[in-house]
């Protein structure tokens, strides 16, 4: 299982306080991007470069780096900066949705544009000094994209591919398209990660049932759903089983982490509603009980809640 990118969620502080509180569960996981910009610095005051330098990672998920962008110079010389910091591999997006991104064929952008994109795995692949892999949806508008698309990823030696199948367009809206990731599947050469929905281990097992050459599978929104779904999948969890105490005691680590880390009251209370508004799902709270903590406005409120519902 590999944790998918999300940027604002699986930065370090999040991956390094799961690592702590499920040690070894989730193995490996693919950083939120580092966006591709002219005179781009390799500095500490990038905060999506330092998100992975290793000596922040200490402790924390295995980790990939992820590049957005398209500029095969610029590329090339952040990827070789992030091998030369010890990473393997460096994955690229050809996934992300918004607008803004998707405008100027970037993320997602990308995938009407075969040709765009084999020049420049053309320019960069002989290029870099350690592996690349991709993540790509079915298409921007339609999912004819990524049928174009294949025989262009194939012809490079690819780590993997994530397929993640819906088409930009739909952002997060819809159901992902099982059959049209069946009709792909065999056609990519190199192994292929399956994400998208995986919110319980019955829809983990659906997949791996159903697509049994994929290769892993990448979760998102599921672990903040319901951080112990790792465990649950395991044949010994027994489903009354949520593991509730290790649930409540990993919301408490990462709040205590935000408040360590987080310089003023107003960021602090920003993250914190972030992440408490998809992790209390895993706890046996009422939307009602979970909103007062999305309405308070002072942090001591926040975090007197967030201490009773997680007792
Ligand atoms: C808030 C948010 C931020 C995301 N940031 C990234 C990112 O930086 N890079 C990327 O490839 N995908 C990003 N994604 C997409 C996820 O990696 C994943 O493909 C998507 O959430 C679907 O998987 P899931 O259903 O398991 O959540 C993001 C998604 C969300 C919801």
């Amino acid at each position: 299982m590999i944790l998918a990118p999300m940027q604002g969620l699986t930065e370090v502080l999040f991956r390094r306080i799961y690592e702590e509180c499920f040690p070894g569960a989730i193995p490996l996981a693919v950083a939120p991007f580092i966006a591709l910009t002219r005179n781009l610095r390799f500095s500490t005051d990038n905060a999506q470069i330092r998100d992975v330098l290793p000596e922040n990672n200490i402790g924390s998920i295995p980790v990939t780096p992820q590049i957005l962008g398209k500029e095969p110079e610029e590329f090339v010389l952040l990827a070789n900066h992030l091998y030369a910091l010890g990473y393997n591999e460096v994955n690229w997006n050809m996934g992300c949705p918004m607008r803004a991104v998707t405008a100027k064929h970037r993320g997602c952008g990308l995938m009407p544009h075969p040709d765009e994109v084999r020049a420049i795995l053309d320019s960069v692949v002989p290029r870099l000094q350690g592996r690349l892999s991709v993540k790509v949806r079915l298409g921007l508008k339609e999912k004819e994209d990524i049928f174009r698309m294949v025989p262009v990823l194939n012809d490079y030696p690819l780590a993997s591919v994530t397929v993640h199948p819906r088409l930009g367009r739909q952002q997060y809206t819809g159901v992902p398209d099982l059959e049209t990731f069946g009709e792909v599947l065999p056609l990519l050469k190199a192994p292929v990660i399956y994400n998208g929905d995986l919110c319980t281990p019955d829809d983990i097992r659906r997949i791996k049932a159903r697509f049994p050459q994929v290769a892993d599978i990448m979760v998102g929104r599921g672990i903040l759903y319901n951080p112990t779904l790792p465990l649950d999948l395991s044949p010994n969890s027994s489903p009354i089983n949520h593991h509730s105490s290790l649930t409540k005691h990993f919301i408490r680590r990462l709040m205590e982490e935000i408040q360590r880390t987080l310089p003023t009251d107003e960021t602090k209370i920003r993250k914190k509603k972030e992440y408490w508004s998809l992790l209390w799902r895993a706890l046996p709270l009422s939307e009602m009980q979970a909103r007062q903590v999305l309405r308070a406005q002072v942090l001591t409120i926040v975090d007197n809640l967030i201490d009773i519902f997680t007792q």
